[in-house]
């Protein structure tokens, strides 16, 4: 018997883009869009476009980028926000546009300070309005999780009966348990008489670490889309992991009355590519895609792997892109693997001479090293885009004097608005000498909120991966650096955070906040 398909909708460049620190470029959009499309994602919400300029540039992009998914874009239920939406989901092949607002008592007494009835106005106002544009648009109830039952059944009729097709009931602030989430989607889609018109959708925050089990609940339970998104990023503790609902549908088919089409072995490289675009890293033990998620290390473990896998696996490493996150032939590789392994990545070059440009770095990479992985493609484009002539800041040289018993000391010389600036600093090490010496040069006052380094690889050759993040006025953004030495590294994380922060408040006039 054929099961009902579940709608994936992304939202790691939404919801995941409101964690602090996690500001992704147009670029980086278009990449992550790339990633999701060949991972075969239905829904790709790719941004908010009235919160800022940068953000509505970068949402047109991945709809011009995109093809197969549906593109989204988030707006509250004002109209010039829907108008923005629609303006930047223009190119979109199949363009949605996804307008929300809260319906839980607290949020509409306190926060939108709206009776009940305002609150439905503007929601059918809204959806009625964004149908002037699409055929497809979803309402969401914010903290739908915590509102009442009556004034849900309520709003979403007139919400469907105005032309939503899909009705999003968020758990916004990770409240609910999945017995509880799960019985409110069976009674709001058997009480709502036009249910039927419209696809019921979750979407879990995990503030008590339950969002996919929501997600699971409400699926077993009518649901017919799951909003999750790349490493469970997200606002706060963040949202259902895309990895943890695909893989848990598809290893408990036995049980799960839905199926989904995606091609989980691109998972493992979008998830390093999240990583790498927002410099937070994947703890080692998390599911699916942390990195200890597939190792045995107990003797007890390993002997029954090795008689018969399925005695401690669920899954098979491979089924998710374990196994082939490398280059396997290194420095020899050609032209075209190298093209298509970027592109697994979602990395497309627009010209070929980026794409030649990026196959030089890579051979010179493999001259140092014997394997490449995900993560070193990822850098080394980033490193291409960090030093790309528009950014504000340029690292041209440096050089770090360390010895013991004396006071580390750092010079070096950026590049400012085409002009040469030449700094030297003293520091607690190398790193605190060489951060001291850039300030001194770009004076931006902001406050150093995470220093992290990473190796990609495991011997002393490996690239070191820093990534910085900086804060000034409230906003914080993630600078990233790689390199064999790491306190180059370090400079270069440091300086792309300043061009970072510079970009958005370039762009952060009508700047929202988190939603
Ligand atoms: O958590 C939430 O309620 C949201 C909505 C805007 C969908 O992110
Ligand atoms: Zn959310």
């Amino acid at each position: 018997m054929s099961k009902e398909k579940l709608i994936i909708f992304d939202t790691t460049m939404r919801d995941g883009e409101q964690s602090p620190g996690a500001t992704m470029s147009r670029e980086e959009k278009i990449r992550i869009g790339n990633s999701l499309e060949r991972m075969g994602v239905d829904v790709i919400e790719a941004g908010f476009p009235a919160a800022s300029e940068g953000d509505f540039e970068a949402v047109k992009a991945v709809a011009e980028t995109v093809q197969e998914s549906i593109v989204c874009g988030l707006c509250r239920t004002r109209l010039e926000d829907i108008d923005r939406a629609a303006e930047a989901l223009k190119p979109a092949r199949r363009g949605r546009i996804h307008t929300f607002i809260a319906t839980s008592t607290i949020h509409m007494e306190k926060k939108l300070r709206m009776d009940s009835e305002d609150v439905i106005e503007q929601a059918v106002r809204a959806v009625r309005y964004a149908r002037n544009f699409t055929d497809d648009v979803e309402f969401s109830t914010e903290d739908g999780g915590r509102s009442d039952f009556d004034f849900l059944c309520r709003i979403i009729e007139q919400a469907i009966d105005a032309g939503a097709t899909t009705i999003n009931v968020p758990d916004t602030v990770g409240y609910t348990f999945p017995e509880h989430y799960g019985a409110l989607f069976k009674r709001l889609m058997e009480t709502i008489p036009n249910a039927d018109k419209a696809v019921f959708s979750a979407h879990c925050h995990n503030d008590l670490g339950m969002a996919v089990a929501n997600s699971l609940a409400a699926v077993m339970n009518g649901a017919r889309q799951v909003e999750c998104a790349i490493n469970g990023l997200g606002e706060r503790a963040g949202n259902a992991a895309l990895e943890e609902v695909v893989m848990a549908i598809r290893t408990r088919a036995d049980i799960m009355p839905v199926e989904i089409g995606l091609d989980t072995t691109l998972i493992v490289p979008a998830s390093r590519l999240v990583s790498s675009v927002t410099g937070f890293q994947v703890q080692p033990n998390k599911a699916v895609v942390g990195i200890n998620a597939f190792t045995h290390e107990s003797g007890i473990h390993q002997d029954g792997v090795l008689k018969a896998r399925e005695t401690y696996e669920i899954m098979r490493a491979q089924d998710v892109g374990w196994d082939d996150n490398r280059l396997t032939l290194g420095k020899l590789s050609g032209r075209s693997a190298f093209k298509d392994r970027l592109s697994k990545l979602g990395i497309e070059f627009k010209g070929t001479a980026d794409l030649a440009d990026a196959f030089i770095r890579f051979k010179q990479l493999a001259d140092k090293k014997q394997e490449i992985f995900d993560e070193d493609l990822v850098a080394l484009v980033m490193e291409m885009e960090a030093n790309a002539p528009d950014e504000q800041y340029q690292l041209l040289a440096m050089r770090v004097q360390s010895e013991i018993g004396e006071t580390p000391r750092a010079n070096l010389v950026l590049l400012v608005e085409g002009k040469e600036v030449a700094a030297e600093a003293e520091g607690d090490g190398g790193v605190d000498a060489t951060f001291k010496a850039i300030e001194t040069i770009a004076s931006s006052g902001a406050e150093l909120l995470l220093y992290s380094v990473k190796n990609i690889t495991e011997g002393t050759d490996s690239l070191g991966h820093v990534s910085v993040r900086l804060k000034r006025d409230g906003r914080s953004v993630t600078g990233q650096g790689a390199d064999t030495d790491i306190v180059i590294a370090s400079a270069r994380a440091y300086v792309n955070a300043l061009n970072r922060l510079l970009r958005l408040e370039a762009v952060a006039e009508n700047f929202l906040g988190g939603v």
